[in-house]
């Protein structure tokens, strides 16, 4: 986009109320002071974001560009290697030797690396964890933290750019499927939220202590990062019919995995026959995924940023949620579920 065509960014940031505030320090210890609320639908970032909020809705695409938009723990990471594997014919050996990370710049992780937090965060993790190598963890500190925005900008045009990000679609390019291509992953929320409440207990800077109903009580407040979950789902189900769009469910990915590699080659305009279908299927489960170095995370547990008793690939199934909610908690989430369909046809496949 030329200079002289910047949109202004169109929304307001707002601070948390009183009440919100307290809540979130009683129960997220490194994230207190961060929070902001963006837009009319009030979804949660943190302050860093701000100063970027107006670059990322203003990035120059391209027709090549390809992005994995999720609201987090929907399913990602599985999508992410999906694509890029059937984008790239298929090239395993590029895969295993370049980190899954490195493949997608992650749009929106700076805003998980909030400065002020991240000296709570060396302070408290030194005190209890003897292994906990500060140094290594403030280089790549220093590295997440930083917008992607000019990496994005500088590579090659001759390059696919393959980009993950947890933003919703309102706070993206606005004309972003006029040029490049998004892969949209939905996931029952009570699942969502059960692995958001895993997450936030792996990565410590996230810092959740509390139990998971606690958690429970504050993904529905929309008081956890990138909620509220139904408007980020809804915005990309609106557009589910745009050629530009694929909109998927990490249920259906569960369930015949074959049926959506077909989905996503033939969205990527690639072919792919029985065969590979079934290699990338044996590629893509989960006992083989989780194991596999190149997309599971397990390099950042020897910098200090990963909780012992927890793994980036955690259970791998849809429906776990039933193991975690009690009955309060069920006819909760089904009352919730059923206000915020009401004004919709989305409903999340039932396994
Ligand atoms: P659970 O915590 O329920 O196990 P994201 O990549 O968006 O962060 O999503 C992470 C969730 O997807 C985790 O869910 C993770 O285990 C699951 N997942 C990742 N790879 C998977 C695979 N190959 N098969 C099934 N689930 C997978």
């Amino acid at each position: 986009m030329a200079e002289n065509n910047v949109l202004p960014f169109p929304y307001e940031f707002k601070q948390l109320n009183p009440e919100e505030q307290e809540l979130v320090e009683k129960n997220f210890p490194y994230l207190p002071s961060s929070y902001v609320r963006v837009g009319p639908k009030g979804y949660i970032l943190t302050k860093p974001y701000i100063n970027e909020a107006a670059n990322i809705y203003n990035m120059p695409l391209r027709s090549t560009d390809v992005f994995v938009a999720t609201y987090q723990r929907s399913g990602t990471t599985w999508t992410q290697e999906l694509v890029w594997l059937i984008a790239n014919d298929l090239n395993y050996e590029k895969a295993a030797e370049i980190p899954l990370a490195q493949r997608y710049p992650f749009l929106d992780l700076f805003m998980f690396y909030v400065q002020d937090e991240n000296e709570k965060y060396v302070k408290n993790v030194e005190a209890t964890e003897p292994n906990f190598d500060k140094e290594k963890f403030s280089q790549l500190f220093n590295v997440l933290k930083m917008p992607v925005t000019p990496q994005l900008a500088a590579v090659p045009l001759t390059e696919t750019r393959f980009i993950k990000t947890h933003l919703p679609m309102s706070l993206l390019p606005p004309t972003i499927l006029d040029t490049a291509k998004v892969v949209y992953v939905a996931r029952d929320p009570r699942d969502v939220a059960v692995s958001c409440y895993h997450h936030s207990r792996l990565f410590r800077i996230l810092g959740s202590l509390v139990s998971f109903k606690d958690f429970w009580n504050i993904f529905l407040k929309d008081l956890y990062t990138l909620t509220p979950f139904f408007e980020h789902v809804k915005e990309a189900w609106q557009k589910r019919h745009n050629p530009n769009m694929l909109f998927l469910f990490y249920e259906e990915l569960s369930q015949d995995l074959p049926a959506v590699i077909r989905r996503v080659a033939d969205f990527l305009g690639k072919q792919i026959n029985e065969e590979q279908i079934s290699h990338l299927c044996e590629h893509l489960n989960f006992k083989n995924f989780k194991n596999n170095k190149s997309v599971n995370y397990e390099d950042r547990r020897d910098v200090g940023l990963l909780a012992s008793d927890e793994t980036f690939m955690r259970k791998g199934k849809a429906g776990g949620w039933r193991d975690h909610f009690d009955e309060v908690m069920t006819q909760q989430a089904e009352r919730w579920m059923e206000e915020n369909l009401l004004d919709t046809d989305l409903r999340f496949p039932q396994l």
